[in-house]
């Protein structure tokens, strides 16, 4: 029987999308306000879901004080107040979109989770627009 727990988060970052190799112009038809050359906020809500059986011994899935501290030291502390472009090394060469931000969480905090689990990240850049990655 497998339950999923949730950790809700949220980071405050800047960020730009763009193609270098494209003009201006098309930078702002495809990404619009996004591609505003000086950068611009996002408040982001992250939900961590991790799914897994309920241990016999703890009734637990996964102790969410672990679960927590994780999603707060791997992911608040590094992207919390951050130029996601400049500051994050994983978004030197990929556009910061909510698609990706949310494949580089999984992915980091995958490294972290037993094999046990199952993983999906739901990232919302506003409240009306959100993606969700489980590998
Ligand atoms: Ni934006």
């Amino acid at each position: 029987m497998k339950v999923t727990v949730h950790r809700k988060a949220h980071f405050n970052a800047a960020h730009r999308l763009f193609n270098k190799s494209w003009s201006d112009e098309k930078n702002l038809e495809v990404f619009g306000k996004c591609s505003n050359p000086n950068y611009h906020g996002h408040n982001y809500e992250l939900v961590v879901s991790v799914t897994g059986d309920i241990d016999q011994e703890t009734g637990m899935v996964i102790d969410l004080k672990i679960l927590q501290k994780m999603v707060y030291e791997k992911i608040e502390c590094e992207f919390d107040h951050k130029n996601l472009n400049l500051d994050v090394v994983y978004f030197h060469d990929k556009n910061p979109t909510a698609e990706n931000i949310a494949v580089v969480i999984w992915n980091i905090l995958r490294k972290e989770l037993s094999d046990i689990f199952e993983l999906e990240i739901t990232l919302y850049e506003t409240p009306r627009n959100f993606v969700t990655y489980k590998g």
